[in-house]
């Protein structure tokens, strides 16, 4: 499974690519506002730092701002000219479809986000969509199950073999990802809290004190 990092944050990305673990990272309009950034063009440096830490083997997904078909075109253009492993993240609506198909026509490979249904993903693989980002956290939130919407989709996507790969979205805790891997799914983004947290066991901190207090009783 991939591990791609949910954040803009470039101290983030060092800390998580010199762990060896980085895939590839996911941005929104949320996570970028967080940052140093105070125009298009701070933007667009920035998503070229990001591509500088985490090297030529990992994608990095931009999300489109522009709301209608023919912004979106412009938009993904100056976004995709960036950065070879730029992916245009684009939003689950009408015009963003089109946007999708109109890319993926081109081979420029899309992400297509803020989906929360089997119906949306059917339409984000039809459409030609590179990845499509369901968001686990924000069911739940809801009292959906999000890890149910994941299992679907990926029942749905090996019946027809798509190839829209599954990046599962809005992880909120280790047991996501837990899931996730069990499915076989494609991809998971994630906050870097989230990742550290499945270093995490009682039993190892326990286990580690033991043996450096045992060295250290015999050990001069
Ligand atoms: C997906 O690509 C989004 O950036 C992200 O996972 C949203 O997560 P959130 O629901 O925690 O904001």
């Amino acid at each position: 499974m991939k591990f791609f990092l949910d954040t803009a944050n470039l101290k983030e990305l060092t800390e998580a690519k010199s762990i060896g673990i980085l895939d590839g990272v996911t941005t929104n309009p949320t996570l970028i506002s967080k940052e140093n950034v105070f125009s298009k063009n701070d933007i667009y440096n920035h998503y070229q730092s990001i591509c500088n830490i985490i090297g030529d083997t990992c994608d990095l997904s931009a999300e489109i701002i522009s709301k209608n078909y023919n912004d979106i075109i412009q938009e993904g253009k100056i976004l995709s000219s960036l950065h070879k492993n730029i992916v245009l993240k684009i939003p689950m609506t009408q015009d963003g479809l089109k946007a999708i198909n109109f890319f993926s026509e081109r081979n420029i490979r899309t992400n297509c986000t803020l989906v929360f249904s089997s119906a949306q993903a059917i339409l984000a693989a039809k459409s030609g969509a590179y990845y499509v980002s369901p968001f686990i956290g924000r069911l739940d939130d809801i009292s959906y199950n999000g890890i149910h919407l994941i299992e679907e989709m990926n029942y749905i996507y090996n019946n027809y073999q798509f190839n829209t790969r599954i990046l599962a979205a809005s992880i909120r805790n280790p047991i996501h990802i837990i899931e996730c891997s069990k499915l076989g799914i494609y991809a998971i983004t994630s906050p870097l809290n989230v990742i550290y947290s499945l270093f995490n066991h009682p039993l190892t901190n326990i286990g580690i004190t033991k043996f450096i207090q045992d060295y250290k009783n015999k050990i001069k």
